[in-house]
């Protein structure tokens, strides 16, 4: 499968984060059941109502903030194979939430942004930002109001180090994905970059994704599960 100098991209979607408490998007009590996309994570949709478009990033960052939401073994599983694979290492996160990070993991891009930072549409400046975010909020740089946005890519909007993810593809001996529905580009083609690039690919998710046909493997179940007896297997095998 993989020799122990090979390199490793990982993708992550929201199932990771599930067994931690957060919600996914598209599972049938997901998040779009409730919300529409055009309502509230599209740049049309912040000019229209920014206060509905921060209430809805609001309560999401609050529900991350619940002390009671903490990495879960996948996150751990993953930041423990970032620090013992000898190979060249990287995991792309379509999630917003900072659970890699507090799970250890540093080689680390998230794709999709981060919900605990805001970035000024004034200044440019980006902040970390862990409380409710409105228009009377002030900018930590320049000190302006009704100027912030919370630091999350919308529909519409290109995803953050595309260059570096490719890179990264292009060069990768094995693609793991875990835990994404495979419905949301440019993500859900990166098992297509990897396998043109002569890379193993394999999905471990809770059922097969909408790309589950492209993978070389898949293992399915509870991430909590999946993404620990896979990892215990690459680690294994050193
Ligand atoms: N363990 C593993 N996988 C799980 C679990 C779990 N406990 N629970 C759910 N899943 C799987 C679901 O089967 C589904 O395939 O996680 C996937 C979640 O898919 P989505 O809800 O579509 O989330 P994601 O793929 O991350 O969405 C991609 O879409 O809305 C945008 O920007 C948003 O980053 C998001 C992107």
């Amino acid at each position: 499968m993989i020799d122990s100098k090979g390199s490793i991209v990982i993708l992550t979607g929201a199932g990771i984060s599930r067994e931690s408490g957060l919600e996914t998007f598209r599972d049938k009590d997901g998040i779009w059941s409730r919300v529409s996309v055009d309502e509230v994570a599209t740049p049309e949709a912040f000019e229209r109502d920014p206060e509905k478009v921060h209430g809805f990033y609001n309560a999401r960052r609050r529900g991350l903030l619940d002390p009671a939401v903490q990495p879960n073994p996948a996150h751990l599983a993953l930041a423990e194979l970032e620090r013992r694979w000898p190979g060249e290492f990287l995991l792309v996160t379509q999630n917003i939430d900072d659970l890699h990070e507090r799970a250890g993991s540093e080689k680390l891009i998230h794709m999709h942004g981060e919900l605990l930072k805001a970035r000024c549409l004034s200044c440019g400046e980006v902040s970390a930002w862990r409380e409710d975010m409105g228009l009377e909020s002030r900018c930590p740089a320049c000190g302006e109001t009704a100027c912030l946005r919370v630091e999350v890519v919308w529909f519409g909007e290109m995803p953050f180090e595309m260059e570096a993810i490719y890179d990264a593809l292009e060069a990768c001996d094995l693609f793991l994905s875990i835990g994404t529905s495979g419905n949301v580009y440019p993500a859900a083609g990166f098992v297509q970059a990897a396998g043109a690039a002569g890379a193993w690919t394999v999905e471990l998710n809770l059922e097969p994704s909408a790309g589950h046909s492209l993978f070389d493997e898949a293992r399915y179940g509870p991430a909590s599960e999946v993404a620990p007896a896979f990892v215990k297997g690459l680690l294994d095998a050193i």
